[in-house]
């Protein structure tokens, strides 16, 4: 009998073990062999590959399609250099290639399109469908991490191994990549710059950041739910915040570029300056035709 439930129990655990995906908690797998597919709308699933991180397009039409069906529901520093910006429109329906990269050109399913970075972040105004868009690389990502208290202040040459372990471990990017860690231990802030050299066209930065906003914002998208925790001499420091800015090959061509509170004082001052210079002129231009 015992010898019975023991190997019940191991073709148990074996069924579980070889069909589940653990880069994927929306993943459905089933079949022998095993096939793990992500649902976008009702007739239509994506087969997806749970060895590598989905590529963030399959997600965001899998989380559209959860949203819709309340299955689940999402809301959504200084920039690294002056083309850099953010995600500041959260979540819409993307249109994807056959391999999961954005399609240049996204509508939301509406008449109302913009040009996306290969993150599927916009990098344009809207306009309708005839708007022109070239397939263009985010080659550079800008974290702005914010760490939860800490008993002992963190070192920060030990940090940035801890960063890259984290990194290399979770999201499967390469150390090389992590070009500099910067720390404010005042602010709890930490600054990740992870940098691809430009015409790289193998990794996919927007796959790691998708996956980390989940992580720090959200819930993990891994199976097991394990929190997103940066190892640094033995203590495991966790993250409360994430800001992300991109940086694409070619600088993003907003044509609005809302002026921000700090350049409207600065406006607001020098205006209340010429007017008071111009009101000064014309009473010594007025009182001076008396003397
Ligand atoms: C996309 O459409 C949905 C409704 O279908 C809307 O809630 C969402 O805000 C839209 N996203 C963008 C970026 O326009």
């Amino acid at each position: 009998m015992k010898v019975l439930i023991a190997l019940f129990v191991v073709v148990l655990v074996d069924v579980t073990s070889q069909c589940s995906c653990n880069t994927m908690k929306w993943a459905r797998c089933d079949g022998d062999p095993c096939q793990c597919t992500l649902q976008f709308s009702k007739p239509y699933k994506q087969p997806i590959d749970c060895t590598k991180l989905i590529p963030k397009c399959f997600l965001m039409k899998a989380e559209m399609y959860r949203a819709r069906y309340n299955l689940i529901t999402r809301s959504i520093g200084g920039k690294p250099v002056e083309t850099a910006f953010v995600d500041n429109d959260g979540i819409y329906d993307p249109e994807c290639e056959n391999e999961g990269k954005f399609k240049a050109i996204q509508c939301n399913g509406t008449d109302v399109c913009w040009c996306v970075n290969s993150a599927g972040v916009r990098r344009s105004d809207k306009g309708d469908k005839n708007i022109k868009c070239e397939p263009v690389e985010t080659y550079w990502v800008h974290l702005e991490l914010k760490h939860k208290d800490v008993a002992v202040p963190l070192d920060a040459t030990k940090l940035k191994i801890g960063i890259e372990n984290a990194l290399l471990e979770r999201y499967k990017l390469d150390k090389k990549f992590v070009s500099e860690v910067k720390y404010d231990k005042d602010g709890r802030l930490i600054v990740v710059d992870v940098k691809k050299p430009e015409k790289e066209r193998i990794t996919d930065l927007s796959l790691m950041t998708y996956y980390m906003e989940k992580d720090i914002k959200f819930k993990p998208l891994f199976q097991d739910y394990k929190p997103f925790e940066v190892s640094v001499e033995g203590s495991k420091v966790s993250m409360e915040n994430i800001l992300v800015y991109y940086v694409d090959e070619v600088a993003p061509t907003f044509t609005m570029q809302r002026p921000t509170g700090g350049i409207i004082a600065v406006i607001v001052v020098v205006s209340l300056i010429v007017i008071a210079g111009l009101l000064v002129l014309v009473s010594t231009i007025y009182f001076s035709s008396f003397i």
